[in-house]
This record gives structure tokens, sequence and C-alpha cells, in this order.
């Protein structure tokens, strides 16, 4: 089915069509925090990390133990494996400084594929997701050795809105203390001016394999984090290699995993006790990195299709990975026993609203409102014509066909003028001004007509008659018709409407409830 009545922009289709239901149901524990301080990239110094007050971390645990509890969709597993535990570098009497690895317990906490969604929208009653929620839950543990990491696409992709989004993001990320963050596809698709202008955002920004056209690296390729205990972490991280030339940004490419990893590896195993490394990359391919390195005590991915439940363990790597824009946390717990093994323990955590919105993360969502309204982005015309009269630029026919709101059907379709008046649709456009967000691009797409079009909806000013769901959202544009039945152009006769697609916004992710008989009942109208 071609893909035109679908309102969203095609790179939002890749993940479409699977959902968190997959994500079972189960319970978990979980322990740690420490806020993350200084570490060190690929060149810089060492640092240390500071403690957080114990008895104020638990006390914010007894707190939310209740909610979390009777959140966590989880998915959660303990598996008893072997890790490399290094210890054999430690042998005593050891003279050469060699790094040690956590001795007794390190949680990882782990997201990927937020792809921009700093805030959930609200379209569907208890949706997850958002930082202001994120920020809460991360705060919520004792005190412990952990890692923050995320395994990339935090942004949705080049657009100007879609780097401001990343900025606010990536300011968000510092103030929740995150480790390291992976380039996915997404920060490849910016090119490589964008994505310098935006590194210095945030240090902890990593990548192997993102490369300038001389092939050199463009992020650090990996950082050193310090534990309390002394032990050290090397965290790197690489995109696959397997992505079509369009999708890559210009003056950027993607040098070959398997090389970057190989050169990368000895030296950050000399320098680090235990080796995380955070893949965008498929299920076969962590796979594949795993069987290669042994050097990786953990991978954390990825490009795929739903969060694992059950963490891999290959060779002796434990792979694990997340997705679906930032809806769950990931918790990777690593536990030491006597006999020097680890335990791991997996959870996967959604972000319902159980967890209340962090005041930090609300002001700084607030502010981002601000600067979307400030700047008031216009849409670039991006979209085919429908009608496959011109592809649409500023020189756009006159003659071509063109929205013009439902004001224009009233005289001939009164019955269904009254009908859609009364109807949700006709205030689409009032629910995004009663969330901030009448000039948010990603809700302007489905709460307005032909937003991205040329002759779509723009802002509330200069398109007024477009604001709001409306006809032309379901039947197509409607001049020509208008015209033709209106006497003024009988040259139109051969005009048709498009078929309805009502999927096109009422999305599993959008309007989890959809279900098309009840849902038309509310907006039943027809000839008359
Ligand atoms: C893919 C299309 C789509 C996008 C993008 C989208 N919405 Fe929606 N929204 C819908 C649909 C469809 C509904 C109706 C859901 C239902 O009732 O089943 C809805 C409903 C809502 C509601 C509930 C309204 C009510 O009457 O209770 C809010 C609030 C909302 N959207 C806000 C937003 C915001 C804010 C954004 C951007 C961050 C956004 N939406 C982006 C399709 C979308
Ligand atoms: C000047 C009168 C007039 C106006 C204005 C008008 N229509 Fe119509 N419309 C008609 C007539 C007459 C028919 C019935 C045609 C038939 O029975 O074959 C019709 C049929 C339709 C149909 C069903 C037939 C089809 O082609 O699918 C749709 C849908 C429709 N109109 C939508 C709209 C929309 C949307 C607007 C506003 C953009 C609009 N109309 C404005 C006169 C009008
Ligand atoms: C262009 C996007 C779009 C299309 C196409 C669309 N809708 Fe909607 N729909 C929305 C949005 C946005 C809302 C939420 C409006 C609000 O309350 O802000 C909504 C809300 C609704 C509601 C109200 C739900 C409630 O809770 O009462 C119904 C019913 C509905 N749509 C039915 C349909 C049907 C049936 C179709 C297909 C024939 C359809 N919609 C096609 C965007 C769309
Ligand atoms: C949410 C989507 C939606 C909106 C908004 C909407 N319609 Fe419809 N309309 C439909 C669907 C679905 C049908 C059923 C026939 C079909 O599948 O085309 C229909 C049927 C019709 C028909 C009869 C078509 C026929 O072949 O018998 C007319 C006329 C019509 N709509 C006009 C309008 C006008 C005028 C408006 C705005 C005032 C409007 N519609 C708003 C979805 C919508």
């Amino acid at each position: 089915m071609p893909d035109r009545g679908n309102p969203r922009p095609s790179y939002e289709s890749r993940s479409s069509g699977r959902e968190s239901a997959h994500i079972k149901k189960s319970q978990s524990r979980l322990t740690s925090t420490l806020r993350s301080s200084a570490t060190e990239d690929g060149s810089a110094a060492t640092g240390r990390r500071r403690f957080k007050f114990p008895g104020h971390a638990r006390k914010r645990t007894e707190a939310f133990h209740k909610p979390k509890c009777r959140t966590r969709v989880c998915a959660l597993v303990l598996l008893t494996v072997v890790l490399p535990l290094l210890s054999g570098c430690q042998k005593p009497g050891e003279t050469t400084a060699v790094p040690a690895s956590p001795a007794k317990s390190l949680t990882i906490f782990y997201t990927c594929d937020t792809r921009g969604h700093i805030d959930p929208c609200g379209c569907s009653s208890g949706m997850a997701g958002g930082i202001a929620r994120r920020k809460t839950f991360l705060e919520a543990h004792p005190s412990g050795p952990h890692l923050l990491v995320d395994a990339g696409d935090v942004t949705a992709g080049p657009r100007a809105w879609e780097l401001l989004e990343f900025e606010y993001l990536l300011k968000g990320y510092e103030q929740m203390g995150y480790d390291a963050i992976n380039a996915g596809h997404r920060e490849a698709s910016l090119g490589l001016d964008r994505l310098l202008g935006l590194k210095g955002q945030h240090k902890g920004l990593v990548s192997a394999n993102l490369a300038n056209e001389k092939g050199e690296p463009v992020l650090a390729p990996y950082r050193i984090i310090t534990l309390p205990d002394g032990a050290t972490v090397g965290i790197t991280g690489i995109l696959d290699d397997k992505v079509s030339a369009a999708e890559i940004g210009k003056g950027l490419k993607i040098l070959p995993p398997h090389d970057a990893l190989a050169r990368i590896l000895p030296e950050l195993k000399r320098r680090a006790g235990f080796i995380v490394l955070l893949a965008f990359a498929d299920e076969e391919r962590m796979k594949e990195l795993a069987e290669r390195f042994y050097e990786i005590n953990v991978i954390v991915g990825g490009k795929v299709l739903q969060p694992s439940a059950t963490p891999l363990v290959v060779n002796r790597t434990v792979i694990t990975y997340m997705t679906d824009k930032g809806k769950a946390v990931g918790c990777l717990e690593l536990k030491g026993d006597p006999g020097g093994r680890f335990n791991h323990t997996n959870s996967i955590v959604m972000m319902k609203e159980e967890f209340k919105d962090d005041p930090a993360m609300t002001k700084l969502i607030a502010e981002y409102k601000a600067r979307l309204k400030e700047l008031d982005f216009l849409p670039a015309a991006e979209k085919d014509d429908e009608e496959g009269l011109t592809l649409i630029t500023a020189e756009r026919s006159k003659d071509a066909n063109r929205y013009v709101g439902a004001e224009s059907c009233q005289s001939c379709h009164p019955q269904a003028y009254k009908m859609w008046a009364g109807s949700k649709h006709a205030r689409a456009f009032h629910t995004l001004e009663e969330k901030g967000y009448d000039t948010n691009p990603r809700c302007l797409e489905c709460h307005t007509i032909g937003y991205r079009a040329s002759d779509g909806f723009l802002n509330a000013r200069l398109t007024p008659q477009l604001k709001n769901v409306s006809c032309e959202s379901c039947h197509g544009r409607g001049d020509h018709h208008v015209k033709y039945y209106a006497g003024e152009n009988r040259q139109l006769k051969d005009f048709k409407f498009r078929k309805v697609n009502c999927l096109g916004c009422h999305n599993p992710d959008n309007s989890a409830k959809f279900e098309y008989a009840s849902y038309w009942e509310k907006i039943n109208h027809g000839r008359d």
C-alpha cells in the first residue's frame, strides 16, 4: 500500500509494528545510585566519581518503592554466568599496574532509541516515556557503583526542530549523569558539521567507527569511568555499517565495526578492567562481535525491534538491548559472588506516570517548548504530492488541487459538517495549545491538515483554516471538487477523493484503543 495516506515521516516507520506488549510482566529489584561525575575520554585525564549521600538515596528509594513494584513491566531473568573476571590480572605480588574490574557489583542502566521523544505526547492514556520520569526513576536507587549509558538514536533526525530537540535531550542527559552516549544511525544522519556543532553539549558522546571522510574519528572513541572502588570501566561504541548511504549525513562515513574495535580494544584493555560496548546494531551483529572480541564484558544495543527480556550470553559477553522511543529503561545488575563470578539480573522498567515528573527536567522541557514557539519552525515541504501532480515546491502550479479547509464544504454537506464540528477532530489543534505544543512539528503532523505539504498547515497565523483534523485530513484535497460542483470549472469532473485511511494517525502508539466500528460510530456521516 502506498504511504501517502500516512502523515508520518517515512523515517518513523522503521520500527513501527512492534509494541511493548511483548515486554512481559515481571518484577525486579534494583540497586545502586551513584551520580557520575568525572570520567575521561580517549585522550583526557582520569577522574573519580562522587558518592551520593546514602541516607538521602535510601529515603528516596523507600518513597518510590510502592509504585515501582506495581509498574515494573519487566522481563526478568536470573542467570548465573561466568563473566571474565580479570582477577587473573590481579595476582598478589604482581608488579605492573593492571586495571581492576568491579569487584562486587555493577549496575548498568541503559536506554536506546529515544528518537527525540523528550516527552510522552499523551495521545492515548497510560503512555510511557519522557526524560522527566526517567530522571525520577534513575534517582530512586540506593547508592552503589553504576553506569548510565545510551546505545544510540537519541535524536529523531536532522531537521532543524529535531536538532533543537536533540540539544535539549543532551542537556537532560547531562543532568541525569549519562556516562556515555553512542552515536546511532540517526546521529549519523546529521552529517559532520551539525554533529560537531552539538558535540560540545555532552562530553559522553562516543563512537569508535563514525568517521569523517578521511576516516578519522569524529567523536571520542571511548571513555574510561573510574568506579568508587577504584575499578575502571571502558565504554566504547559502534554503529552498524550495514546501512544505506542515503541515511548517512554529509561528511561522515561508517568504518567497519570489526576493524575499529580490533584497533581500539587492546588499548582499552590496558586501561580498563571491564569493557562495555554500546552497539547500534542488530542482534546478529552483536553476537558476531561477542564471538570475535572476548575482551568485551557487556554489549548494550541496539537496532532491534523489541527490548531483550533475557540477555544473551555469547562467549563471555552478556548482550542486552533496548528500543522503542525511550518508553523504558533497562537495568542490568551484575553481582559478584565469592567464587569470583558474576550473576546477572535484567529488568525493563516502563516509564509510566507512576514515576512523577522530575522538576529539573520539567523546567528543561518548558524551556524547549518556549524555544519551539519562539523559533516557530515552518515545515520544509517534503511530501510528494498525493495527486502526483508535482513534487511539492514553491512553484506548485496555480491549477493544482489544494487544501481549502472545512468551511468550504459546509454549504453542500451540512450534515457532515455538523457532525465534524461536534467531534474531537475539530478541536485537535486546541488540544496541542493546551499542552503548549501547538508549534511542535511532531504533533502538527497528525493534529492539522497536510502538514509538510506546500499547501498544508504552516502555523495558526498563516493557515488558520487548516488547523485541526478535518474533512481533507481524511478525504484529501478538496479544491477541485468544490470548483467542479460550484460550477466554476467543469473540466475537473474526473476528480476523485482518496480512500480514507484512519490508521495513518490512529496507529497503535497514538491510539491504542482504536477500533474502526466504534470510532466510526462517533463520527458517522454521509452524502447528505
Ligand atoms: C501519529 C499521529 C499523532 C501524532 C504524531 C500526535 N498525535 Fe496526539 N493524537 C493522535 C490521535 C489519533 C489521537 C486520538 C487517540 C484516541 O482517542 O484514540 C490523539 C490524541 C491526543 C491527545 C488526547 C486528546 C483528548 O481528547 O483526550 C493529546 C493530549 C495529544 N494527542 C497530544 C499530542 C501531542 C502533544 C503530540 C506531539 C508531541 C501529538 N499528540 C502527536 C494522533 C497523533
Ligand atoms: C458546491 C457544492 C459542494 C461543495 C462546496 C463540496 N461538495 Fe462534496 N459533493 C458535492 C456533491 C453534489 C456530491 C455528490 C456527488 C455524487 O453523488 O456523485 C459530493 C460528494 C462528496 C463526496 C463523496 C463522493 C466522492 O467523490 O468520494 C465527498 C467525500 C465529498 N463530497 C467531500 C467534500 C469535501 C471534503 C468538501 C470540502 C472540501 C466538499 N465535498 C465540498 C458537492 C459539494
Ligand atoms: C490526520 C490524522 C487523523 C486521521 C486520518 C483520523 N484521525 Fe481520528 N483523531 C485524530 C486526532 C489528532 C484525534 C484527537 C483529537 C483531540 O481530541 O485532540 C482523533 C480523535 C478521534 C476520535 C475521538 C476519540 C475519542 O476519544 O472520542 C474518533 C472517534 C476518531 N478520531 C475517529 C477516526 C476515524 C474513524 C478515522 C478514519 C475514518 C479517523 N479518526 C482518522 C487524528 C486523525
Ligand atoms: C476522520 C475522517 C473523516 C473526516 C474528518 C471527514 N470524513 Fe467524510 N467520510 C469519512 C469516511 C471513512 C467515510 C465513509 C466512506 C468512505 O470510506 O469514503 C466518509 C464519507 C463521507 C461522504 C459520503 C461519501 C460517499 O461516498 O457516500 C461525504 C460526502 C463526506 N464524507 C464528506 C465529508 C465532509 C464534508 C467532511 C468535513 C466536514 C468530512 N467528510 C469529514 C471520513 C471522514
